[in-house]
């Protein structure tokens, strides 16, 4: 607990909540701050602007947030939302915290389609809504439709698209393709579930273990739902359409072959910042 003496301005508070989240993040101090300021209505460079006085009710909110980081839960679900392509969205415990690794699937699409007119485009997956939402923002008129099977993500998504001023994706519940019916798609992107349970560390069960299973976790090794997608694109993908997708940091070998044996050509991939292989992209034409 932090001691109750200390606590009498921010800096005191942040102090304490520093060292109670150095065990679990690499960043306590900017943790500690976001944390407070969220509270406070305020933007963390005031902490070091002004000499803040915290009332008891900030004060125990405060302590009961800390406790919960400390305890694993994200800061994104904390705070209730999360950056990312410069833009916050809103996030809870029904939706995958948007990971940085995921632009580089919005890259792929804006490199290939950034001379396209009207995109039909498939989102499997969509989680938040990230995807869908910022390529409707980055492409020309995109036509874009998102699935997700979860019914409290898609509640998550439609919020962020309606935050973000946009009214033109169709979000559907659906089992991955189980509610498209004879379409056909220029781009189907997704950023499926592929995570090994059993190839976890215990630090990395512990940082992802209150995120939705289902936004996480795929049977055979971690490949069951990137194998079906790669399987069944080629079905909804127009002649000449593209399949990108995210996967696991060992998965590309995997992923690469898949798409081989599926059909389809120009397949490529690109790398994260830590040069590690995070998504395939292909395209499939028919013969
Ligand atoms: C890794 S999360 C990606 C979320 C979001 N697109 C992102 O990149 O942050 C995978 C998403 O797939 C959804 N999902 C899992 N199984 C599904 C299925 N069978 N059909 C449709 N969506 C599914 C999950 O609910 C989750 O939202």
């Amino acid at each position: 607990m932090i001691e109750e003496s200390a606590l009498n301005n921010a800096e005191s508070l942040i102090q304490s909540g520093t060292k109670k989240l150095s065990s679990i993040s690499n960043v306590p101090r900017l943790e500690a701050e976001v944390l407070l300021s969220y509270l406070l209505d305020i933007t963390p460079i005031k902490f070091h602007t002004d000499n803040i006085c915290i009332n008891q009710k900030v004060m125990d909110k405060f302590k009961s947030m800390i406790d919960s980081r400390s305890e694993g839960i994200p800061m994104a679900y904390l705070i209730g939302k999360k950056e990312f392509w410069s833009m916050d969205f809103i996030i809870n415990e029904s939706v995958l915290v948007p990971r940085p690794e995921t632009e580089l699937l919005i890259e792929n699409a804006i490199e290939i389609f950034k001379n396209f007119e009207s995109p039909k485009i498939l989102e499997l997956g969509t989680g938040s809504g990230i995807i869908s939402i910022v390529l409707q923002k980055e492409l020309s008129n995109p036509r874009i439709t998102a699935v997700d099977i979860s019914k409290e993500a898609l509640r998550i998504a439609k919020m962020n698209a309606q935050k973000h001023k946009i009214s033109e994706i169709q979000f559907i519940s659906s089992d991955w393709f189980s509610e498209i019916m004879h379409e056909e798609f220029d781009l189907i992107i997704s950023n499926p579930p592929y995570v090994d349970r059993s190839k976890l560390s215990k630090e990395e069960l512990i940082s992802i273990v209150m995120e939705p299973d289902i936004a996480l976790y795929s049977e055979n090794d971690g490949t069951s739902d990137l194998e079906f997608i790669i399987k069944k694109s080629p079905q909804y993908l127009k002649n000449g359409g593209w399949l990108i997708l995210e996967h696991g940091y060992d998965q590309s070998s995997y992923c690469i072959s898949e798409m081989k044996k599926a059909g389809y050509s120009k397949i490529n991939n690109s790398k994260d910042i830590q040069n590690i292989t995070r998504t395939i992209f292909g395209m499939f034409a028919y013969e």
